[in-house]
């Protein structure tokens, strides 16, 4: 049987309360969290996460394909206890998708059932249509009334400037006007995190109400460690070795560079095929796995891959900590 309605309501409230007390007091502690669930950051990002909880501010993400953008949200989620709620944003994305919509087979059998019973007071009827059982919360509705969540607006400039209007709105108000139902109003607002990668200038109005974050490629070592950290069956010799050789590929003029993703990818199918360090003839079988445009692939066969990096300083170590 059942819990009573006020003792889960209040079992609810209690696990927010100790949620909320869990809550980073500080970036240095986010940045910990964060980094147990495997996610490897540097100290701005931190403390832009922080100030993103704090300041209910969205994180604006931009930059360099594979460089952990969307991959932010779902460890802040985790990091914080929080569901993580995603809307991928596409050309010609509206309300309906984004925001609610209504039940629309569900409202025809009410009407159907209603009609039936001889109900005939249609006034009645439309607001029974229109009720908050008929409504289908979207991602951005869900998130506004989930305390607490992280919201994930992935791809933003993919969508169109009037969706940008939308979410503009959406994130200064932290409100949803419904038509038939008033203005919905969440608890509290959800962490956010949009990201794009600038296919497009998103508008500064909407870039204004976030912190923004760049994201390029990370040091060689801090993208070893990400290597051993996802994969940690590979070799430190394979990690360290297909590091370099990625970042010898993004020194190229390429049309792709491979971002973390890629680095991820290759280092695993390396390891699939039973390598425990990068040898040349390996390196050019497996380059699907790390480039994935014709011109790239045929640019990176001249290249010797396993090569010792040119641009370390004889006996010491590149300025960005590579080898
Ligand atoms: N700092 C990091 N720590 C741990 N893993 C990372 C980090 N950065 C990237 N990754 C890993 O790299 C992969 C690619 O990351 P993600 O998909 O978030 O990139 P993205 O920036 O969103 O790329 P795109 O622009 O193509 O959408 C994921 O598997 C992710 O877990
Ligand atoms: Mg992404």
């Amino acid at each position: 049987m059942g819990r009573p309605e006020g003792a889960r309501a209040s079992t609810a409230e209690a696990s927010a309360v100790a949620r909320e007390r869990t809550r980073p007091d500080s970036p240095h502690a986010l940045r910990a969290r964060l980094e147990e669930t495997g996610y490897l950051l540097d100290e701005d990002l931190a403390v832009a996460c922080f100030l993103a909880v704090r300041l209910h501010r969205p994180v604006f993400c931009e930059g360099e394909a594979g460089t952990g953008k969307t991959a932010l949200a779902s460890a802040l989620a985790r990091a914080l206890d929080a569901p993580l709620i995603r809307l991928r944003c596409y050309e010609g994305i509206d309300v309906t998708q984004a925001l609610y919509d209504w039940d629309f087979p569900r409202q025809l059998l009410h009407l159907k059932v209603a009609e039936a019973g001889g109900v005939g007071d249609t006034e009645l009827l439309e607001r029974q249509l229109h009720s908050p059982r008929f409504l289908i919360a979207r991602p951005l509705l869900r998130a506004l009334t989930t305390w607490p969540s992280v919201l994930l607006v992935d791809e933003v400039d993919r969508a169109d400037e009037e969706f940008e209007a939308l979410l503009l709105e959406l994130l200064s108000e932290w409100t949803v006007t419904v038509p038939e139902l008033g203005t919905l109003r969440g608890e509290r607002p959800p962490v956010v995190v949009l990201t794009s990668n600038r296919t497009r200038e998103v508008h500064d109005a909407l870039k204004r109400r976030c912190l923004y974050h760049w994201f390029d490629h990370p040091d060689f070592a801090r993208e070893v460690a990400i290597v051993r950290r996802r994969l940690p069956d590979v070799t430190e010799r394979l990690a360290v070795e297909v590091t370099r050789a990625v970042r010898a590929l993004r020194a190229r003029d390429l049309l792709k560079p491979p971002g973390v993703a890629e680095t991820l990818d290759w280092a695993e199918a390396l390891h699939a095929l039973g390598a425990t360090a990068l040898d040349a003839e390996l390196a050019t079988a497996t380059l699907g796995a790390v480039l994935r445009c014709h011109e790239d692939v045929e640019a990176a066969r001249t290249l010797d891959l396993t090569a010792s990096p040119a641009e370390a300083p004889p006996g010491g170590r590149a300025p960005d900590g590579a080898p």
